[in-house]
């Protein structure tokens, strides 16, 4: 059974023991469900909630999401189209190669981005946003193709550091793994 309890954070926790919180939470939610809406909605929330409840900067973050593989998009020119999210609005379609997250889906690479104003193709879905953070996603079972990103954006420079890299990471294995993929 569900319980709502999952996105609730101590106070006090550090920053690796939410990710361990959002790790968690994550795989207890995937067991026996494999919708990528699904799953991708439940990550979301339980990012925004890890967030929120840590101390500056972190709580600064104002978009945490995923952007998946656009399957209408022809593979001779991907791209991403916007997935489950908390936050403002946001682009709808980014393609490949565009911006901090089609830099991640061209390259499979994370993208750990200090100040997004030195990334001179970064995409300002949100004028607010100062930095930001991309780990792409990768369908094992289609031969490590990257099927979606997850992007987390932070409205102060710095607000993302190899702790946040190091933890996404892990959260989009295991994300790659639990859902079937469109
Ligand atoms: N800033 C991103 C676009 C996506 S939004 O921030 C949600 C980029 O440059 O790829």
């Amino acid at each position: 059974m569900v319980h709502a309890d999952a996105s609730t954070f101590a106070e006090g926790i550090t920053k690796e023991q939410a990710y361990q919180q959002v790790l968690d939470q994550a795989e207890g939610l995937f067991f026996e469900q494999r919708n990528w809406v699904c799953n991708l909605s439940n990550a979301a929330s339980l990012l925004w909630h890890a967030y929120k409840s840590l101390p500056f900067p972190s709580n600064q973050v104002n978009w945490a999401g995923f952007y998946t593989l656009d399957p209408l998009s022809p593979p001779t020119s991907p791209q991403l189209i916007l997935g489950p999210f908390q936050g403002k609005v946001a682009c709808q379609t980014i393609a490949f190669g565009r911006g901090v997250c089609g830099a991640a889906a061209a390259t499979g690479q994370t993208q750990l981005m200090r100040d997004v104003d030195a990334f001179p193709g970064h995409i300002a879905c949100d004028e607010a946003s100062r930095s930001e953070i991309v780990v792409p996603i990768a369908d094992n079972v289609k031969g490590g193709v990257v099927v979606a990103i997850i992007d987390v954006d932070c409205s102060v420079v710095g607000g993302f550091d190899e702790v946040d890299r190091l933890w996404l990471e892990r959260l989009a294995a295991l994300v790659g793994g639990a859902c079937d993929w469109p």
